[in-house]
């Protein structure tokens, strides 16, 4: 029997924690509510809907945004002045600078020039490095939301062996470091695959979990993972068919029915990153009201 991880409903639930956090201590108190700002580049279509859908969760739960769209030809000094103005700006709590980026800009400027204080996103090395020594820091969205999906289902994965394919630094990358990490929640034995891994069946036949970020419709089939294993799809691959269709890094059906626990597409990953970046904001907003 495989039991779906419903993202759906538990990111509805998370929410509702974080709107009552907000109605305790921002409204009760007639504090300003917190506050995102996200700048956006270019016309990748995927970008413009991923960043609609953050102003939509925004606007549904009381928290307020300000999204600054720079033309796709902006130069990097006009990218770099907008997060000047956004690091200064004392309404702003956080803010996000939507990737990726074009490549005439410096990606690794870009996210440097971003105040730690305000990088909600958890991108800047300085929250990078603190995440990874167990310090408080933001955490990247979609890692944190894998790592609560798991923790929420009560999926146990102290001890057992993660292989997590695919090393960006959006997923692959933190979840890796999330898993492993000397906590409550971790002690995970992890693998990072990626593009140079030979024979990566080798590595997923024997995992008890696997985390997959590679963007390559039904890469993982059921012949690649172990009886009763977890199966966690961070894919969103448009299909070629049917434009409004997302498909995972999952071959859903062959996999169905073999692993113990599975993450749908859509409606697994994808509502937890989304919640995941509400609850930073909002955690940046109390860290202002500490200070
Ligand atoms: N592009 C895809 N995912 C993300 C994300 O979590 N944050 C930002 N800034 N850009 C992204």
């Amino acid at each position: 029997m495989t039991k779906l991880l419903n993202g759906n409903q538990l990111a509805t639930e998370i929410r509702k924690e974080i709107s009552n956090e907000i109605e305790k201590n921002f409204i009760k108190k007639n504090r300003k509510v917190p506050h995102l700002g996200i700048i956006l580049t270019g016309t990748n279509k995927s970008s413009i809907r991923y960043v609609n859908n953050k102003l939509k969760e925004c606007k549904n739960i009381g928290i307020k945004s300000s999204l600054v769209h720079l033309p796709e030809k902006c130069l990097e000094d006009r990218l770099l002045k907008e997060i000047h103005n956004m690091n200064n700006n004392p309404l702003i709590d956080g803010f996000i600078v939507q990737l990726p980026l074009e490549k005439h800009i410096n990606q690794d400027k870009i996210i440097l020039s971003i105040n730690p204080k305000k990088d909600v996103d958890g991108f800047h090395p300085e929250n990078f490095g603190k995440m990874s020594l167990n310090m408080k820091s933001f955490f990247p969205a979609t890692a944190l939301g894998i790592l609560t999906l798991l923790e929420r289902n009560r999926i146990e994965i102290s001890g057992k062996h993660t292989v997590v394919i695919g090393r960006s630094r959006i997923v692959g990358f933190p979840i890796s470091i999330l898993m492993g990490r000397k906590m409550n929640f971790g002690n995970s034995t992890v693998t990072l695959t990626h593009s140079y891994t030979p024979n990566i069946e080798n590595y997923t036949k024997n995992a008890d979990i696997i985390i997959v970020s590679v963007g390559i419709p039904k890469f993982i089939k059921g012949k690649m993972i172990k009886k009763g294993s977890v199966i966690i799809d961070v894919g969103i691959n448009t299909s070629k068919i049917d434009e409004n269709k997302i498909l995972g890094d999952v071959d859903f059906h062959s996999v169905y029915g073999k692993a113990s626990y599975l993450t749908p597409v859509p409606g697994g990953v994808g509502p937890m990153t989304r919640v995941m970046l509400l609850k930073n904001t909002l955690i940046a907003a109390l860290n202002n009201n500490e200070n």
